[in-house]
């Protein structure tokens, strides 16, 4: 393996790309990169500011001050953690929003390719294969039935003890697939040369094996 390379990994929400990718990650001692967290700590910091969608020139104020980084393991927002504030249902469907202003694209792509070019790196979300890094050496795109993705979700939200009805989790679901989809601007596309991996009744073990396997 050259001594810089990037893994891609696209695909809709719950799909199983971050739990996958952080698993990666650990197997080949490189880092991990949630592209979508960084979508989500701007939806988190324009809720905290009160920032409307509509109000261009604070956004970009705002965007020149704000400094989004990992560490070990946890999203990293203007110094502050900020990993469990950014998963809850108001995030995700704000952060879907936020992610197709033109601003905000440009800011945290900027971003993202310096993270990933001067170290090998694993990042996950929508638009890497694509756009971020059309030339990753190895590019995935992840997908399972709504019906499994949401019933992921609706797992995981049971557990953090904020339970939701199954049919509003589906709901949502579909909607941040529409709006990933179908914004203008880096949409939710499977890359041409990326190998598509329909997660589906199988357990994050066996997906991940596949792409350890495909890699070495
Ligand atoms: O992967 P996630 O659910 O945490 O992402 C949150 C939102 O961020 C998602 O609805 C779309 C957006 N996103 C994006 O537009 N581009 C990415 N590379 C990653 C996420």
């Amino acid at each position: 393996m050259e001594k810089v390379f990037q893994i891609a990994i696209d695909g809709p929400s719950g799909a199983g790309k971050s739990t996958i990718a952080k698993e990666l990650a650990k197997a080949l001692c490189i880092d991990y990169i949630d592209t979508g967290a960084m979508y989500r700590a701007v939806a988190y910091k324009m809720l905290q500011k009160r920032i409307d969608l509509s109000e261009k020139d604070a956004i970009k104020v705002m965007l020149k001050n704000t400094d989004i980084n990992f560490s070990k393991g946890e999203t990293v927002l203007d110094g502050k953690v900020i990993s469990d504030q950014i998963r809850t249902p108001e995030i995700s469907r704000l952060a879907s929003t936020v992610s197709a202003l033109t601003e905000v694209r440009e800011k945290l792509v900027a971003s993202q390719r310096d993270m990933g070019s001067t170290k090998s790196v694993i990042m996950d979300g929508r638009d890497i294969g694509t756009n971020v890094f059309p030339k990753a050496k190895y590019k995935f795109f992840l997908t399972a039935s709504v019906e499994e993705r949401a019933r992921r979700r609706w797992q995981e939200l049971k557990e953090k003890g904020q339970p939701m009805d199954l049919s509003q989790v589906v709901a949502d679901i579909e909607e941040r697939d529409r709006n990933d989809s179908m914004r203008v601007l880096n949409p939710l596309r499977k890359a041409e040369d990326a190998v598509v991996l329909d997660t589906t009744g199988f357990s994050i073990e066996e997906v991940t094996a596949f792409i350890l396997k495909m890699i070495n």
